[in-house]
């Protein structure tokens, strides 16, 4: 069934009578759904079973997954968050003849970090882009040489919100001989995402932003598992975890090989109450929804004498806008005080939209911003980034 937008979708989130809530390239706003799975849980850890109930529900999340980005069961595993999961699909890295990690100055700083540390295993990390975090997909073909090994790339950036053409960039990083990881974790949930399309040989995801579940859980497709043995494991890694020997260490040939130990229960529950969800709508239509309306607020606050990030073509363009602010922190406080949440970050306000959101939602946003640039008189953009 696909729900029409955003009506039917917004009837889930009741919150959203108290909030306008333009944050979830943060975090996801509280749903019916969500609310009933946590119930659940509650009900489930009252009853004798509850181990087997909860590890329903991971698998559950595991497979829906799968099938929102078009791969097999068996090729997603389940991790606390996206930096462990980055640091597995790394894992097989040898950095012998080849050293390169190619990222991007864009790149979310927790998985660049974990690029970062790969440098103590041999890798050597070269970032394309601005200084400032401003990428393009043609930074990272001319960045691509014979010596590349690994090339990261974020579906689309956490802070401008750049969508990258994964594709191009796959295709160019597996012609030179190179493995390509993609961080959907800003695409995912909010537009068609499909890993033989991507060409990717990772994907990594977690579930807290517009995958509409709670943060506590990421899930890592790996195109082929059985190449990679990783180095960091737990007994949820085994061929049979139930078996609880402590003196054998084995991996399944299948994606489980790179878990750990136990995640979020809470988080799994609210993952799959969120897929589930997330399956009733047509994600292209929720893409040309968020465009429209992402354009509209564009169009206003810019009107308004505001500076916003906003990419050149509808392609380059992810599910949020970023709005040039010095102390964003301050004033994404003051918009949360007359009910509108949105996401600061350094320099910026980041403004989120999904399948809920209404054209009466950037209304209230951009009318907002008006009266707060008359109140502060703190109007200082520190200048478009391109
Ligand atoms: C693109 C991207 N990758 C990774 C993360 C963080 O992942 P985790 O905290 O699950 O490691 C974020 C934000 O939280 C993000 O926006």
């Amino acid at each position: 069934m696909t729900a029409a937008l955003p009506a039917a979708v917004r009837s889930r989130f009741p919150s959203l009578e108290q909030t306008d809530h333009l944050a979830a390239c943060s975090i996801a706003p509280r749903s019916i759904d969500m609310d009933q799975a946590l119930a659940t849980m509650l009900d489930d850890l009252a009853r004798p079973g509850f181990w087997g109930a909860a590890e329903e529900q991971v698998s559950d999340a595991q497979r829906r997954f799968a099938r929102l980005i078009g791969a097999e069961d068996d090729q997603v595993a389940i991790l606390p968050n996206v930096s462990i999961a980055a640091h597995q699909a790394a894992s097989g890295m040898r950095w012998r003849r080849r050293r390169e990690l190619l990222s991007t100055t864009a790149e979310f700083p927790g998985v660049a970090h974990v690029w970062l540390a790969q440098e103590q295993r041999g890798a050597r990390v070269r970032r394309c882009g601005t200084p400032t975090g401003q990428i393009s997909s043609t930074d990272y073909l001319r960045a691509i040489t014979t010596d590349t090994a690994l090339v990261s790339v974020p579906a689309v950036t956490y802070r401008d919100a750049t969508r990258l053409n994964i594709r191009r960039i796959a295709d160019a990083a597996h012609a030179a001989g190179a493995t390509v990881i993609v961080d959907a974790y800003q695409a995912a949930g909010v537009m068609p995402l499909h890993v033989d399309a991507l060409r990717c040989d990772y994907l990594l995801a977690g579930t807290g932003k517009y995958l509409l579940g709670l943060p506590g859980l990421a899930f890592l497709y790996a195109r082929h598992p059985k190449a990679t043995t990783p180095t960091l494991t737990g007994w949820l890694g085994r061929c049979d975890p139930h078996a609880l020997d402590p003196t054998r260490l084995d991996f399944p040939t299948h994606a489980r090989r790179f878990e750990t130990g136990t995640p979020s229960v809470a988080a799994a529950y609210t993952a799959a109450a969120g897929l589930s969800l997330i399956e009733t709508l047509d994600l292209a239509a929720v893409r040309t929804h968020t465009q429209r309306l992402l354009t509209s607020a564009a169009n206003r606050l810019t009107a308004q004498g505001e500076i916003v990030h906003w990419p050149p073509t509808a392609d380059e363009r992810g599910a949020h806008l970023a709005l040039i602010e010095p102390h964003a922190w301050a004033m994404a406080a003051w918009l949360e005080g007359h009910g509108i949440a949105v996401a600061p970050r350094r320099n910026v306000i980041r403004v989120a939209t999904h399948a809920y959101n209404s054209d009466s939602d950037i209304d209230l946003l951009c009318d907002a911003i008006a009266i707060y640039r008359v109140k502060s008189r703190a109007h200082t953009p520190i200048g478009a980034s391109r």
